[in-house]
């Protein structure tokens, strides 16, 4: 649950490595740290070649690395899986002489054996991390004779587990990078004048700024750089040495900017307008063919983690008004207890925002193992999920930094109204009745909504509870709204199905308690009965609907959009979480114990 970014080439890899690094932030954020080459003849300060290793507990924005020169550097920001927040456990790792750097994302999970056996040779550790080992193999392998480039294969030929990783040497003209499993690797590439180059790392977003062009590798694939920009690649599974096509970036770099806004997550809630028209942008015969490959399945499973699970969720229930028929949902960490009904009749819809939740690329090999048909739905271009699945739906989002999902949620709803239209035979129909939630979207996302809103996260942010309710596809948004609250103001939300409530939850309603309920006109008298129910023992009721009710003692106005509700009553609910986070002091983009890419089963 880390980012990697490094940079060999004519320029100075400093400035890559920091800027990198920022943009990764997304990916974990409790620690940092760079390791540069600094050599001798080329930096007239150094006397002799050095290994400048540089580590810092903290957020980026608190962190101040100091300027060095040199062409070869790798750099990482850390959140914490082995190892407590400690300078000791951040990233690049050393070998005991100091001369070999490496970062590391993913887990060893033979360490404990290897440390060990290192341990008994005579390497001495500083920290806590399995990523440490890794130098410490290296280095023992260079010590027995072999070359920085075998020691590096050799040391990851010892290794079980998966594994994004980096490595640089002391007064070596060289970085050398591997892939494994369910982390990924990509190697930007740059002929700009300024400083043509190579900048490996574990996403697009960190070399944005400075080249358009990019590699991604696969599993087994490890490669070594040189400054003259002299790339090889080899694969260890197929013992050979490989060929990988060099793609375009497909990111605009003003895309990871926050603009005029103070927060990613706002500017990110407001351009939903905007994502709702991107996620439509499909190849007709791909969604004919999902559809298609739906009706010849014997059972569809729709299977996510977090939000994207709350996508597939009100995905099964919009089959089910819309097309008519039942489709299964699973968590995808709950995956493998379905396992054993996966067939090569089985048709699996893997929804992940990241392409890289280990969960889900868990459960997707499960199902490959199976031979089941896999369908990805993913916004990262490049992520693994876009090239381990048979067929694929962009959600076409552009890049999320915040760590919690907003505008890809929408996309995700989007994209399940519109198969299940398409499905229906109604796909017309239903693009055009998406495509004319733009306007209500933007105006969900309007000054005077995020004013309205404010009054009442002004109301609830010192609460303990915050209950929410809704039944059918409502329910759904009652999930994913709880789940936007807990997340990033940490408050306490749990949502109900609207009649479940009088089997036991209604015992935690006292004086005062807020409920939050979501309104659909089709079951609009359920709903209010519930919310009655919730009323009568002293709850204090928040409408989301479009009419105002008696029951309600708060309202949140929204146009009633029938089966596409859920894309429109979470908007306001994301503004509620985003403006709780901020009366409460906390940094929306960036809440505690969370990453944006959960590459951790
Ligand atoms: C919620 C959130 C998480 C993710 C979950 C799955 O705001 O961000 O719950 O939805 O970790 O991530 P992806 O969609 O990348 O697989």
């Amino acid at each position: 649950m880390c980012g990697i970014i490094g940079y060999i080439g004519k320029g100075e890899a400093f400035p890559v490595l920091v800027s990198g690094l920022n943009k990764l932030e997304y990916r974990g954020y409790d620690s940092a740290g760079i390791a540069v080459n600094v050599d001798a003849d080329a930096d007239a300060d150094a006397n002799e070649d050095e290994l400048n290793l540089q580590k810092y507990v903290g957020k980026l924005s608190e962190i101040k690395f100091e300027a060095v020169d040199g062409s070869i550097g790798i750099a990482h920001t850390r959140w914490a899986s082995h190892g407590k927040v400690t300078k000791e456990n951040a990233h690049p790792h050393l070998d005991c002489r100091n001369e070999i750097a490496v970062v590391h994302n993913g887990i060893i999970e033979n360490y404990k054996e290897l440390k060990e056996r290192l341990i008994d040779k005579g390497h001495s550790f500083r920290s806590e991390t399995d990523s440490e080992t890794i130098a410490h193999l290296i280095e023992d392998f260079v010590s027995d004779g072999f070359s920085f480039d075998d020691a590096f294969v050799n040391a990851l030929r010892m290794l079980e587990g998966c594994y994004t990783v980096l490595a640089v040497r002391k007064g070596e003209n060289r970085i050398a990078g591997a892939r494994k499993g369910s982390r990924s690797l990509c190697i930007g590439l740059s002929e700009g004048t300024e400083g043509p180059g190579l900048f490996p790392s574990s996403d697009v977003l960190a070399f944005l700024e400075w080249a358009d062009k990019v590699i991604y590798l696969k599993s087994g694939d490890v490669f070594f750089a040189d400054t003259d920009l002299n790339l090889k690649i080899y694969n260890l599974i197929e013992d050979r040495i490989v060929e990988r096509p060099i793609d375009t970036v497909k990111c605009d770099a003003e895309e990871v900017k926050k603009g005029e806004y103070e927060h990613f997550m706002l500017k990110e809630i407001s351009e939903q307008d905007e994502t709702l028209l991107r996620a439509l942008q499909q190849d007709k015969n791909t969604v004919t063919e999902i559809c298609e490959e739906m009706r010849r399945a014997v059972g569809t499973f729709f299977i996510g983690c977090g939000s994207s699970y709350h996508a597939c969720l009100a995905g099964s229930y919009l089959f089910s008004e819309i097309a008519k028929v039942h489709v299964n949902t699973a968590l995808a960490s709950e995956f493998e207890n379905y396992e054993d009904f996966l067939t090569e009749n089985t048709l699996v819809l893997a929804i992940s925002q990241s392409g890289e939740t280990a969960d889900v690329l868990d459960a997707v090999n499960a199902a490959k193992r199976k031979g089941s048909r896999v369908v990805g739905m993913v916004n990262r271009d490049g992520s693994i999920l876009t090239r381990d699945c048979d067929q694929l739906l962009m959600m076409n989002s552009g890049p999320e930094f915040c760590v919690l999902s907003t505008k890809t949620y929408t996309s995700q709803v989007v994209l399940m109204a519109m198969l299940a239209y398409a499905y229906a035979g109604r796909c017309e129909e239903g693009l055009e009745k998406i495509r004319s939630l733009y306007l209500d979207i933007y105006n969900l996302t309007s000054r005077t909504v995020r004013e309205h809103v404010h009054e009442l996260a002004e109301m609830l942010y010192k609460r303990k509870n915050i209950y929410l309710i809704g039944r059918g596809l409502q329910y759904t948004t009652a999930l994913e709204a709880a789940l936007k609250i807990k997340e990033v103001s940490y408050i306490h939300a749990e949502a109900f199905a609207g009649g479940e409530l009088k089997h036991g939850s209604l015992a935690l309603i006292e004086d005062g308690t807020p409920c939050i309920v979501f309104v659909s006109s089709n079951n609009r008298s359920k709903i209010l009965s519930n919310a009655e129910e919730v009323k009568s023992r002293g709850g204090y009721i928040i409408g989301v609907s479009s009419e105002r009710e008696e029951v309600f003692d708060f309202w949140v106005k929204v146009p009633d959009a029938g089966e596409l509700n859920p894309i429109i009553q979470i908007i306001p609910m994301q503004v509620l979480a985003y403006e709780l986070a901020l009366l409460r002091g906390l940094d929306p983009d960036k809440p505690r114990n969370l990453a944006k890419c959960v590459t951790i089963t």
